[in-house]
């Protein structure tokens, strides 16, 4: 292959520069910058594409003409439904022509068991590509998930090329390629994975499914602080990026979207995998909340979450204990550490409990990450139940955010978290006193409001 030009990009954000440097001028990250060879690409030089963003692709051939935004009407797009009721609403409706959709996760959560049900349920001519599986291994996973049809293809493949040619050949309604670290393009002569050949080779694949009105599932993989491990510029190129999370050792799934150019991303899907594949959760309450509304222990607290527009009933569990070692221990699963800091603090400075010299220990039953401040009162009360050795009264749930100076803070869509506390069988629910937007409350449910944290203590033991 003819060696082209020489040139360095950065691993995190793609930025472009001239020569190696240790310091990346754009997103400030040290040593990320690589050093990538470009083959003269006769179809993107007569675009004028500049730099090597990846971003030239889009700019190839046709004129465009300038014409009034009036004369264009919205068409209404063919959605293809991927056959999960959960996906499908992720995606806003189901796959769209010509859209490229990454669907990223950390290894194992079930990001190939996701595609594979897809394209055994989707209608249509399906092309699965498997870069990292044999197809006898993806054979062997299908026959977990449910009955093979002959329409559903497999070809074990890693170059773009080849991968081109056969979605030319086959016309499928659904190209998947499981995963896109694995493509490599011969445009480019870095290793497969490289930023740059995954880069390129989306590049590519974009290119070739926009004109066939071909959406493509691309499967990614996440790094382990939680980013799509390829260049940022990749996230900007696709039309959606969805991310898969959840604790490898639990079977619930969420599915999010962090971007999408034809939906919405406040929606989210929840599965629960299973010996066969991954089930839509309908009604999230009612498997996560495996011990009841009851409770008992100390150190636990009921929370209504809201993830994707659903109201869901969690339990927040928490262990504060002396230290054992010098520094003091803090740990959180399912919820972000930095923000159990804040609230240790807040209930050190504000409500005088001397949890300093304590190791802290939280825990979200069920594996769910989940991101709602409103759990923030729940994690105050499970903390201070724990430190206190007294469980809260029973059928109790909460939902407010706390602020800096131990204000409860009122949080959204209240009316649809008591609705849902109240179907669960909640009798006292514990919001904020601050500002609160007089709502409906359901029959057999009192509301208790709180306006510091510091009279959370009274009201709930
Ligand atoms: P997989 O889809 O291979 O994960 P990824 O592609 O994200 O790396 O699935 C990983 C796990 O899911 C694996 O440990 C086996 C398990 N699994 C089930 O529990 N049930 C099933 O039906 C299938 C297909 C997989
Ligand atoms: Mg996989």
């Amino acid at each position: 292959m003819a060696r082209g030009r020489t040139k360095y990009a950065c691993s995190e954000c793609g930025q472009v520069s001239a020569q190696w440097v240790g310091q990346c001028a754009a997103c400030k990250a040290w040593n990320t910058i690589e050093e990538e060879l470009v083959e003269s690409n006769p179809r993107l030089a007569k675009g004028g594409a500049k730099g090597g963003s990846g971003g030239g692709v889009a700019m190839i051939a046709r004129k465009a003409e300038v014409r009034p935004l009036s004369d264009y009407v919205e068409t209404s797009m063919r959605r293809l439904p991927t056959g999960d009721p959960e996906f499908d609403r992720v995606l806003g409706g189901g796959l769209v022509p010509g859209a490229v959709v990454l669907l990223g996760g950390e290894p194992g959560i079930g990001k190939s068991t996701l595609a594979l049900q897809t394209a055994m349920r989707a209608l249509g001519t399906i092309l699965y590509v498997t870069g990292e599986e044999s197809p006898e291994q993806v054979r062997m996973r299908a026959d977990r998930l449910g009955t093979l049809e002959d329409r559903l293809l497999v070809l074990p493949e890693t170059s773009t090329d080849a991968i081109i040619d056969a979605v030319r050949g086959v016309k499928p309604a659904l190209l998947i390629v499981d995963s896109v670290q694995t493509l490599h393009s011969s445009r480019v002569e870095s290793t497969p994975g490289s930023i740059t050949q995954v880069r390129e080779s989306t590049a590519e694949l974009l290119l070739a499914a926009k004109p066939l009105q071909l959406p493509v599932l691309l499967i990614g993989h996440i790094t382990k602080d939680g980013s799509l491990a390829g260049p940022k510029v990749l996230e900007h190129m696709v039309d959606v990026v969805l991310t898969f999370e959840g604790d490898r050792h639990h079977a619930f799934r969420i599915l999010r979207a962090q971007k999408n150019r034809f939906g919405s991303t406040h929606e989210a899907g929840i599965f629960e995998m299973q010996h066969n594949g991954l089930m839509p959760v309908a009604n999230p309450s009612e498997v996560l909340l495996t011990g009841g509304v009851d409770g008992a222990a100390s150190g636990t607290a009921l929370a209504v979450a809201i993830e994707g527009g659903r109201p869901m009933m969690i339990e927040v569990q928490a262990l504060v204990s002396t230290a054992v070692y010098g520094t003091p221990q803090r740990s959180s699963t399912g919820y972000e550490l930095k923000r159990l800091h804040m609230l240790l603090a807040v209930l050190e400075k504000r409500c005088g409990f001397k949890i300093g010299a304590s190791d802290v220990f939280l825990n979200i039953a069920g594996g769910l990450k989940i991101n709602d401040p409103a759990l923030d009162l729940s994690v105050v009360a499970a903390a201070l139940g724990s430190s206190l050795d007294m469980a809260a009264a029973p059928k109790t749930a909460f939902a407010g955010e706390v602020g800096l100076t131990g204000e409860v803070r009122p949080v959204s869509r209240l009316e649809q978290r008591v609705g849902e506390a109240q179907r669960m069988g909640i009798e006292r629910f514990v919001v904020s006193s601050l500002g609160r937007r007089k709502i409906k409350v359901p029959a057999g449910i009192k509301l208790i409001e709180v306006g510091r944290v510091a009279d959370l203590q009274r009201v709930i033991f």
